[in-house]
């Protein structure tokens, strides 16, 4: 593949800040871009990291034709970075692509622009303990027209953010989720298996909601009221008493998370105990009630493993999760797999990939 470079002279480049980093906030120097136009990718390049320049007619302003993915990248002890599970992402924003009529970005396109970043960036990779290079590959739509259709012409880019961990203090504190019947992130027939602009803007309302009642996020159910669907930008996992981790079955409504798929391979692959179940909202209940499910909690790739202390309910009424801090199992679970991601623990095949250097 023909990549174009029109790098930064080096005295102008930036670097890593010291001390704790947020998530999110930092850019690297440079990003890669590509653009969709008369049914084709053209120009794949990197360029400095800067502003775009679109139409105020661009589609993607309008009616919402954007979508992203978020992957993130490791050093490990022998000096090198490796790339998560990036093969997924990979597949799954061509997944999202398809649902928001949006052209699919060749797998080679957004696998080898993602590396030749990286490669270029290497001295941005953060080292600290949760820390990682978040990698944002995105695409929008952007011809110029006001008519509701899909756009003709895309813009795919892959920008970079060293980060810390997703919520603050990392995997030290329990979070408390509000379980609301009041809002919606998806239903059936709609875009929420898709990483889709829209399904964030439109989760909002929700975790603004959840914060006036001391609530991190929501857990959302499904437009029935019945079943459990996802935890702001996380699936929901909750743990039985044997140590199993029941993820809900992945529908149309909920996005896969490559955590989860990865937990589940876990549990074929007998290490840990996982499978997914369709989990009614009272059955859940129930079991915390119970004793019968002994932890709770949400998978992403950015926030991990983010166990649940608290929820808590529209009545008032709150349910604490074991002893309401983190448990054994998520525990383990996050200290194996963040080792699987940091080198420190054997990788299953083909999760890890090595980033080149190119240059
Ligand atoms: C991710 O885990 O990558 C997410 O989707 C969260 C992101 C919206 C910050």
């Amino acid at each position: 593949m023909n990549i174009s470079y029109k790098l930064l002279d080096t005295s102008k480049r930036g670097s890593l800040p010291s001390g704790d980093l947020p998530f999110g906030a930092l850019r690297t120097d440079h990003m890669f871009v590509a653009d969709y136009h008369d049914g084709e990718w053209h120009d794949p390049r990197i360029v400095p990291y800067g502003p775009f320049e679109i139409l105020p007619g661009a589609m993607c302003l309008h009616y919402g034709q954007t979508l992203f993915e978020g992957i993130k990248a490791f050093p490990h002890p022998d000096g090198e970075i490796y790339l998560f599970r990036g093969d997924e992402n990979i597949k799954r924003l061509n997944h999202s692509a398809r649902i928001m009529l949006m052209p699919e970005v060749p797998a080679e396109l957004q696998m080898e622009g993602m590396m030749r970043l990286l490669d270029i960036e290497r001295n941005w990779c953060p080292k600290e303990h949760e820390s990682s290079m978040y990698v944002r590959p995105f695409m929008f739509a952007t011809q110029d027209s006001l008519g509701v259709k899909a756009s003709a012409s895309y813009t795919y880019c892959v920008m970079l953010s060293p980060s810390g961990p997703y919520y603050k203090g990392g995997f030290s504190k329990a979070l408390r989720l509000l379980i609301t019947k009041q809002y919606h992130r998806a239903v059936s027939g709609g875009t929420g298996s898709s990483k889709c602009g829209g399904n964030y803007g439109a989760s909002l309302r929700a975790q603004a909601y959840a914060a006036t009642k001391g609530c991190s996020q929501v857990l959302y159910l499904d437009a029935a009221n019945k079943y459990i669907e996802e935890v702001g930008t996380m699936n929901h996992y909750h743990v039985m008493k044997d140590g199993t981790f029941i993820i809900p079955e992945f529908n149309d409504s909920i996005l896969r998370s490559v955590t989860s798929l990865s937990v589940l391979e876990l549990g074929q692959a007998g290490i840990i105990k996982a499978r997914t179940e369709h989990i009614a909202l009272d059955d859940f209940l129930a079991g915390l009630k119970s004793g019968d499910i002994i932890e709770a909690g949400g998978f992403g790739t950015a926030a991990v493993v983010s166990p649940v202390g608290t929820y808590l309910l529209e009545d008032g009424t709150e349910i604490t999760v074991g002893d309401g801090g983190i448990g054994k199992h998520s525990r383990d679970l996050y200290t194996y797999y963040s080792g699987i991601q940091t080198g420190r623990q054997a990788a299953p095949q083909g999760w890890l990939l090595k980033v080149p250097r190119y240059v």
